[in-house]
């Protein structure tokens, strides 16, 4: 298959490339490489030494592995050029990763939540258009969150769609089938779930074949292509910003600094592997929709954990102490989820648990690289509101907020 990569240089992107590269399929990566941008703005890093895009799909040839294209587009604002390509490239399956991902800093301040909703919005619209205007039978993956959900606590999360009952003003009852209530805890979240409307009407009006893949948080860092070659190693986000929650315990445990668990880390987070992320978008690129068929929706994870516990975990690995620190978000300090995740183990998923093994391959991963760690970007400096920044940092919630260290200036205001 012809496989367009979007966002194919980020840290779910670049090993499903890779992957779908090496089990024979066409690829084509589309990235605006905004995300190394972004590292460049807050002063922070990958962890592990990332090599440039082309370095590292020379590397990927140079190791035998088949030619991976690269185009340097932004998917949210070069729309010609976007059409151009897949006009061009004809895609049979285009895999959308390309959106700003991080929550906290799409909470940073307005211009990174302007950027947010901008970007993600307008690249989720810009792909369904092309399509569109492209008249290309093109299956759509795109790469959507748990988050959309929310974490409320109303009983075992549906794949997608939900029941529901409406009570009409004459007091008749009529029961649908509709996208499960969404209840996004940060702007990068209500991108996601402002990306499902988009979904559903495309899908409906112009019978454009789409796999929305509610992701869990991804945990872990190389897959197996990773490994071949230092040059295609992926990148490690450990910062208090993009760093996901085990990776920054991980981290934390190397370079001996406490972890740093929200309030009492009772929050529960449904999660992933990187190899089974990569599997997933393998299994549902081969197996897709019917024609005419409903946007289809899997839970893209194969586990739940409650925030201390990975904590505890992760401090018996490394003896790292646990620290407790204020929470820079706006959630509940403690639920409970249960998630529906059959779909994807339907088409084969053999699901990878956290196990000691894996996280100790990530520690060494941490440790090898630990001086490449600047503890001063360890800590989350994205706050939810001002009362949650005051309360940070220790001061009456009375007082007028603090100002804020300098935002980072987002891509979109270059
Ligand atoms: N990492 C996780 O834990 C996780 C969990 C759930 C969902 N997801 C979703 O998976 C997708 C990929 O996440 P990731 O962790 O690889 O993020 P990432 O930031 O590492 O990768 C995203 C890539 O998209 C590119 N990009 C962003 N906007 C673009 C634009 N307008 N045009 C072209 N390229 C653009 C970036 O440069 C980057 O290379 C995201 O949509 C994210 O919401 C990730």
């Amino acid at each position: 298959m012809r496989v367009a990569i979007l966002g194919g240089d980020g840290f779910c992107g670049w090993p499903a490339a890779l992957r779908l590269s090496a089990v024979g399929h066409d690829v084509s990566i589309v990235d605006n490489l905004s995300r190394r941008r972004i590292d460049v703005d807050l002063g922070t890093q990958s962890l592990t030494p990332i090599e440039t895009i082309d370095t590292r799909l020379e590397d990927w040839q140079r190791r035998g592995g088949t030619r991976i294209g690269f185009v340097a587009i932004d998917v949210a604002r070069d729309y010609a050029r976007l059409l151009t390509f897949i006009r061009e490239f004809r895609p049979e399956a285009i895999v959308h990763y390309a959106e700003q991902r991080s929550a906290p800093y799409s909470m940073r301040s307005s211009a990174e939540k302007r950027y947010t909703v901008e970007n993600n919005v307008a690249a989720t619209h810009n792909v369904l258009c092309a399509v569109v205007e492209s008249e290309l039978d093109c299956h759509v993956v795109h790469l959507g969150t748990m988050g959309v959900y929310g974490y409320s606590g109303t009983g075992p999360i549906p794949e997608g769609y939900a029941r529901a009952k409406f009570e009409g003003l004459d007091g008749t009852w009529t029961e649908r089938e509709i996208l499960s209530p969404a209840d996004p805890g940060s702007v990068y979240h209500m991108t996601k779930t402002l990306d499902q409307l988009l979904f559903s009407f495309y899908n409906k009006n112009d019978r454009i074949r789409i796999t929305d893949l509610h992701q869990g948080v991804v945990w872990g860092t190389n897959t197996e292509e990773c490994l071949r070659g230092e040059a295609l190693v992926n990148r490690f986000d450990y910062d208090g910003e993009y760093g996901t929650v085990l990776n920054r315990f991980l981290v934390q445990a190397a370079v001996g600094h406490p972890l740093t668990v929200y309030g009492s880390g009772g929050q529960t987070r449904a999660f992933i592997h990187i190899r089974d992320s990569v599997e997933c978008i393998r299994l549902a690129i081969e197996h897709p929709p019917s024609p005419g068929e409903r946007v289809r929706i899997f839970n893209q994870m194969t586990e739940t954990h409650r925030v201390a516990d990975l904590a505890k975990i992760v401090a018996r690995l490394s003896g790292a102490a646990i620290g407790e620190v204020p929470n820079p978000r706006r959630e509940a300090d403690s639920n409970e989820l249960v998630v529906t995740r059959s779909g994807l183990q339907k088409l084969g998923l053999k699901p990878t648990t956290l196990e000691a093994g894996l996280l100790e391959e990530i520690l060494g991963v941490a440790k090898k690289y630990a001086q490449r760690v600047d503890r001063e970007r360890i800590a989350s400096t994205s706050y939810w509101n001002a009362e949650r920044r005051r309360a940070a940092e220790g001061k009456d919630p009375r007082s007028p907020p603090a100002s804020s260290s300098t935002p980072a200036r987002s891509p979109a205001d270059r």
